[in-house]
């Protein structure tokens, strides 16, 4: 396993290009297996999430082979429809593949996802919604055992807006006899970017990025063909919240501010300077952060994948800030970590009171989950001191090449194997 080691203090500046989104990349692909065909997807970017996606389609019998950013899926030969537990425990969104392979096949068999470090996750609502549509599903062993002869339209209401619940049934429907009404969808960029994409393989989706979508379904869909997909949003607003605490300039190219308005708001009140500039965003730090209060919300409100970082930033705020979350019930594995780098942080349920500190003292940190990861990254470029977080496998997951952006950059980073003592 490998460890960061990073000796804080030094206010970042340069310019980095940002890639596409891990949380369109995900969905975009599973959608390959509704067609039976040659896919082409670009601006994927190289992370863990998207290489355990590969491998769970070619554990399937895709092809796929990454060039740069982009990738093909050959899913000519689709041969089994099971996604094993070895693969899903380890990306919960593997369980995108369950929609498509019954939309396509009518039979699928995915392991449940089990829980992971920031909450229970269900899938009731995913299961619901395919049960409207017909589909037979049974839980087995820790799978569920779906099957369809052809599924068919219904209305689908969601208690809560589930991002990879609105995707999954709405690759389902997109194949299904008669039209879908999805109520109380997820707004999320990513979830329109997957829309947007089966809309151009032919597609009869209305209303995507609103709450109430409308699909009307197909006999077939052309494969995907050279799609864009978004640039990462959360990559964003981790660069920007590192160019604020280091009290830095980061140019970021490849993208723009849209789908980051809540994010922006939050942080222009802490006192960083956003700027939109040709082909991407330009963000000043600034001398003393101001606190600010966040809570976090589906889209189009402030993002639960950015709750961790920006706490990150209040830690040194001056004053204090309350941050609710909202989203996740148990997405606070950051604070303990942060408190070993002298943070004052108290949690009352789900709600965290940051007091700022004058300064944050490097520390050994553990990284727990992915965005709680990024967190440590963020207090540990602002600690004095040397900070060392193990377990950056988490990080891996989506971030692309951080260490090496951070280094071009300007800071002082090391990637290290654990055993390697500094
Ligand atoms: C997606 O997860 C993202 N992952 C997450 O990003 C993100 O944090 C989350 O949406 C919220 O925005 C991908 O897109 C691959 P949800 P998802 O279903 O779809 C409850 C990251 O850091 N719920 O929108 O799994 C659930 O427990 C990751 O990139 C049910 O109760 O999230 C949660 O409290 C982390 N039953 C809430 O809804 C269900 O059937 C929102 O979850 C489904 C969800």
């Amino acid at each position: 396993m490998d460890k960061f080691v990073i000796k804080g203090g030094i206010p970042l500046r340069g310019t980095i290009r940002i890639g596409g989104a891990k949380n369109a990349a995900l969905p975009i692909m599973a959608a390959c297996l509704l067609c039976s065909s040659k896919n082409t997807i670009l601006n994927i970017p190289d992370m863990k999430d998207v290489k355990t996606m590969q491998r769970l389609l070619e554990h399937m019998g895709a092809q796929t082979q990454k060039e740069g950013s982009s990738l093909t899926i050959d899913t000519t030969d689709i041969k089994n429809f099971i996604a094993p537990y070895e693969l899903v425990k380890t990306m919960r969104a593997s369980v995108l593949v369950l929609g498509p392979l019954l939309a396509r096949y009518g039979f699928a068999k995915v392991s449940l996802p089990g829980g992971c470090a920031i909450g229970a996750r269900p899938i009731n609502l995913h299961l619901m919604g395919l049960q409207k549509m017909g589909a037979d599903i049974q839980l087995e062993s820790g799978y569920v055992v779906a099957k369809a002869d052809r599924l068919k339209g219904a209305v689908i209401n969601f208690d809560i807006p589930t991002v990879t619940g609105t995707e999954n049934i709405m690759m389902s429907a997109v194949l299904a006899k008669g039209t879908t009404v999805i109520e109380n969808a997820a707004m999320e960029p990513e979830v329109e970017d997957l829309a947007r994409c089966l809309q151009s393989v032919g597609a009869k989706i209305n209303g995507a990025g609103q709450r109430l979508i409308e699909i009307e379904g197909v006999d077939y869909l052309k494969p995907i063909n050279m799609y864009e997909i978004i640039p990462d949003r959360i990559q964003i607003g981790t660069y920007m919240t590192i160019a604020g605490i280091t009290n830095g300039e980061i140019v970021m190219k490849g993208c723009s501010i849209k789908h980051l308005e809540a994010v922006v708001e939050k942080l222009t009140n802490t006192g960083i300077v956003v700027q939109s500039i040709q082909d991407g965003i330009k963000v000043k730090g600034c001398e003393e952060i101001r606190s600010q209060d966040i809570k976090t919300m589906p889209y189009p409100g402030f993002p639960t994948d950015m709750q961790a970082q920006f706490m990150a930033l209040m830690t040194v705020a001056n004053g204090t800030s309350v941050i609710k979350e909202n989203i996740f019930e148990n997405r606070f594995m950051h604070v303990a970590e942060l408190r070993r780098m002298g943070a004052d942080i108290s949690i009352d349920g789900s709600v965290a009171t940051v007091r700022g500190v004058k300064r944050l003292k490097g520390a050994p940190v553990m990284a727990t989950d992915l965005r709680a990861s990024a967190s440590l990254v963020i207090a540990a470029l602002k600690a004095e001191g040397q900070t060392t977080i193990y377990r950056i496998y988490h990080l891996d997951r989506g971030y692309e090449r951080m260490d090496e952006n951070l280094r071009l950059l300007g800071a002082d980073i090391q990637r290290l194997k654990d055993d390697v003592q500094v």
